[in-house]
This record gives C-alpha cells, sequence and structure tokens, in this order.
C-alpha cells in the first residue's frame, strides 16, 4: 500500500507529460475532418495501455469510430472482474477565441491543466490507467481482473456501442463496471454517483418561401419560417417550467419523500451559484429545487438556433428557412425514442400551416440509476474515502452517458460512476480543464478500489 501510494506521488511529473500528449490529438468525434486523429487517438491509448502492462490489446474498427480494449486477467476465478470504461472523443472546441490558451496545446496554470478533454474523459481515463499502471510496477499483479474498454463515440452518443457489447459480450463479461466520466458533488466534496440523465438530441428546420424574400415587399403576407420557428419553441414550455409536450411525463418515476429529504440536505448555496454565472436568479420548473431540476428533472434545451441574416448590421431580409438543435433531458423511466417520436408529432401539430417542418432525431440515450448496494459502489465508497480523507456523498448528476444502462441491462454487471471531475471546470466550454490535485487523488482512488473490491 504504501508502495503504491510513494510510486504514485513519484511518477507525478511523467504522468503529467504523458497526459499532455494524449490531450495534443484534436479527437473530436463529430467533426468528419478529424478522422484521422480520432484513429491516431486509438493509438495513443493502445499503446498507452501497453505500456502500463495491460495484454491483448485491440484496436477494433466500426461503422463509425474504433474501439480500444485490452485486459490484465491473472487475479485468478475466484477474484472479480473490474471493466473499466471511458471514451477517448473530446467535444468541438468553438467558440476558439475564448480559450486562453489553445485547446489542443495542454497548458498547466494554478494546479489546473487546460485543454479540450483535460477533464472529459481523456484526464480521467488517463487516471485510470495510471492506476493499474501503478499496481503492476509496484506488485507485478493486480488485485482483481481487469479489462479496459475506451470508446471514440461517446460525444456523439456512442452509437456503433451497442452492437459492440452485444457482439463482444462474452469477451467484456465483468462483475462490476467501473467508470469515471462524471464529477465530483464540490471541490473536496468527494461523492459517487448513482443516476444519469438520458438524452433526446433532435433538429427542426422550418422552411417557407422558395428563396430569401425582401421583408418590405412580401412581410404580412408570407409567413417567416424564423419567426414561425420561435413560437414554436415558445409553445414548448408552460410559464411554470413544465414541458407541454403530451405524454412527456407519463413515464418519469416521482422523487419519494425519502429522495428529496437527502436533496435537501445536500450542501447548495443559490446566491453564490448565480454569482458564479453571473445569472439574475435560477430558472426552470415550479415547485423543484435547483440540484433537483438540474439531476433528477427532466428539461428541454435549445442548443443552437440560426437562420436568416446575421452578419453585422441590418439587411431586410425575410428568410426561406430557420432550424434549430433542440436537446431534451431524461430521467427514468423516459425512454428515449418514445420521447424523440412524442416531440416530432408535437412539434408537427403545433407548426403553422404556412410552413413546411422537418424534424430529424440526431442521437440519444437513456437515463440511468445505478444500484448503491453493490460491492462496487461499497469499495469505492472506502476506496475515496481513503484518497480523500472524508466520506464520499451519493449524488444524480443531469449530464448523460448513454451506454450505462445498456452496461447494466446487455453484460448484467452494476456499473460504478467514481468521476473526479468538478461541474466548474468548463466541461464541452472554452478553457476546460482538470484540477491537477483531483487527478493525482484520482489515481490513488483508483488503485485503491482494486484492492478494496479484492477484499
Ligand atoms: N462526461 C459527460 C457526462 C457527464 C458530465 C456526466 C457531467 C456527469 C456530469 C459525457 O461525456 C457527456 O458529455 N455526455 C453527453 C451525452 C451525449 C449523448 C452527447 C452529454 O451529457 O451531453
Ligand atoms: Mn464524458
Ligand atoms: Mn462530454
Amino acid at each position: 500500500m504504501t508502495n503504491l501510494l510513494a510510486y504514485i506521488e513519484n511518477n507525478q511529473s511523467i504522468y503529467l507529460e504523458e497526459l499532455k500528449d494524449f490531450l495534443r490529438i484534436p479527437s473530436i468525434s463529430t467533426d468528419p475532418e478529424r478522422k484521422g486523429d480520432i484513429v491516431r487517438c486509438a493509438e495513443w491509448v493502445a499503446g498507452s495501455m501497453k505500456s502500463i502492462g495491460l495484454e491483448n490489446i485491440q484496436i477494433f474498427p466500426t461503422e463509425g469510430h474504433p474501439v480500444v480494449y485490452g485486459e490484465h486477467l491473472h487475479a485468478g476465478k475466484d477474484a472479480p472482474t473490474v471493466l473499466f470504461y471511458g471514451h477517448y472523443d473530446v467535444q468541438p472546441v468553438d467558440p476558439l477565441h475564448l480559450w486562453t490558451s489553445a485547446p489542443f496545446e495542454p497548458t498547466v496554470r494554478d494546479g489546473k491543466i487546460f485543454a479540450r478533454g483535460a477533464v472529459d474523459d481523456k484526464g480521467q481515463v488517463f487516471m485510470q490507467l495510471k492506476s493499474i499502471e501503478a499496481h503492476l510496477k509496484t506488485n507485478g499483479k493486480l488485485p482483481v481482473n481487469v479489462k479496459v474498454l475506451i470508446e471514440g463515440e461517446e460525444e456523439i452518443g456512442s452509437v456503433h456501442l451497442e452492437e459492440f457489447l452485444r457482439k463482444h459480450a462474452q469477451m467484456l463479461a465483468a462483475d462490476t463496471v467501473l467508470i469515471s466520466d462524471t464529477a465530483m458533488f464540490a471541490d473536496e466534496v468527494p461523492s459517487l454517483c448513482y443516476g444519469l440523465r438520458g438524452l433526446s438530441y433532435m433538429e427542426v428546420t422550418v422552411t417557407g418561401p422558395n428563396r430569401d424574400l425582401h421583408s418590405g415587399v412580401f412581410g404580412g403576407a408570407v409567413a417567416n419560417p424564423a419567426n414561425a420557428l420561435a413560437s414554436i419553441i415558445t409553445k414548448l414550455i408552460d410559464d411554470y417550467g413544465r414541458i407541454t409536450i403530451p405524454g412527456f411525463y407519463d413515464d418519469v418515476l416521482p422523487l419519494t419523500h425519502e429522495e428529496r429529504r437527502e436533496y435537501a440536505q445536500l450542501p447548495h448555496d443559490e446566491a453564490q451559484y448565480c454569482k458564479e454565472l453571473n445569472i439574475p436568479a435560477t430558472d426552470g420548473e415550479f415547485g423543484y429545487n435547483t440540484l433537483e431540476k438540474t439531476s433528477a428533472r427532466p428539461t428541454l434545451d435549445v442548443n443552437g438556433i440560426w437562420g436568416g441574416f446575421t452578419g453585422e448590421g441590418a439587411k431586410t431580409v425575410l428568410p426561406a428557412k430557420a432550424s434549430a438543435k433542440i436537446s431534451m433531458r431524461l430521467v427514468p423511466n423516459q425512454n428515449t425514442d418514445d420521447i424523440a417520436k412524442k416531440f416530432e408529432a408535437y412539434v408537427r401539430r403545433i407548426a403553422p400551416p404556412t410552413v413546411h417542418v422537418e424534424v430529424t432525431n440526431l442521437h440519444g440515450g437513456n437515463p440511468a440509476i445505478t444500484p448503491i448496494d453493490s460491492k462496487g459502489v461499497k469499495a469505492a465508497l472506502r476506496a475515496m474515502e481513503r484518497a480523500f480523507g472524508k466520506k464520499p456523498l451519493l449524488t444524480r448528476e443531469g449530464g448523460s452517458i448513454p451506454i450505462v444502462l445498456l452496461f447494466q441491462n446487455i453484460l448484467n454487471a452494476p456499473v460504478v460512476l467514481m468521476g473526479m471531475g468538478l461541474n466548474t471546470e468548463n466541461l464541452h466550454s472554452p478553457d476546460e480543464h482538470f484540477t491537477l490535485k483531483n487527478f493525482y487523488r484520482g489515481i490513488s482512488a483508483s488503485a485503491f478500489f482494486y484492492e478494496e473490491l479484492a477484499k
């Protein structure tokens, strides 16, 4: 044990340099021009798996981006098997000008490493790989059997991973799935996550006349697609913050009294929250507090909206087209396909008859609750307490990891969500970063996890 900690401590500067190499690869999964970088990144991950001592390393091509696999299965038949899952793909970097240092030139400032993917999820994947290495380099063995699966399509909905899981269920069979792709409740407030929201991501395009028109000559008689789109969007949420799509709440599991009591006990400073975000007040569904609204209640948000003239100055035009990307966060037991269908039917119904609408389902994932009494969660709680010196909280989070429910359903293995990120570390935003002390403690916590699970 002391060996392990000393090893991790002594290697901190090497870890940092290696992590920078990982972060330099612009593996943006949604960008077709980055296909080569994605492949290069998969190869980098495979190389790293080899150098830490994993075996049977394979890069599996899929119809999308490759999946990387490696294993170390020498703890014996009676020892549990852990499948660690993470992703090497990252989100786009725009708006580029808001980054203090370039997104793919990792830079340390103030004890934090800044780069796209620093916390989501390359930093956390690398933390896990190094915890395995620490065991192998200090003891020559691991206390449990370990399988590692790192994919390249999480940020675009893990579209090809379900088929991969079904096809390789034997190879991936495990007693526990470990994921480090979530956040702690706050800095110095370690937590394990036991619930994630799902997602339905839709695109709506409203089309009017066959070309852009002079708004003085035609305005008044010809429906304006941008106006029509805006009116559709405002009808999707009512004055109480409730989503108006018929049947939207049918499958929502209400929070129990017990759960609401636990939510009420979590530390949260509303004034500080608003101040940090520079907003006058919070918004959302009537009757729920901020933590409930951001993790246990469904939402509907416009992610982007465009159409017509957006250049500098004024141009009088009645645009031919307008579009919006609209996502809904889902909670148990809502189903992403069901919600996508209900969304499309309702948007068509409320669209003015003077325009055409097109609705596409871009991707989605189902919400998940993970059992909090599994051996894995108990081991993770002990491991976090050892690394952070505090008992971790159990929390639900608002983000989505589409594959979590499928691990539980296809592999029949309970998932442990042991994340070391912070929700203030700008994931998906400019200046994404990862606090280095949490990165290093995360390596210890993960190394302890394997020890605790073997007990
Ligand atoms: N790591 C995040 C999910 C997350 C973030 C969980 C913060 C808990 C706290 C993941 O990479 C992610 O961003 N997922 C996407 C889902 C997807 C289908 C594009 C998301 O939540 O938007
Ligand atoms: Mn992630
Ligand atoms: Mn993400």
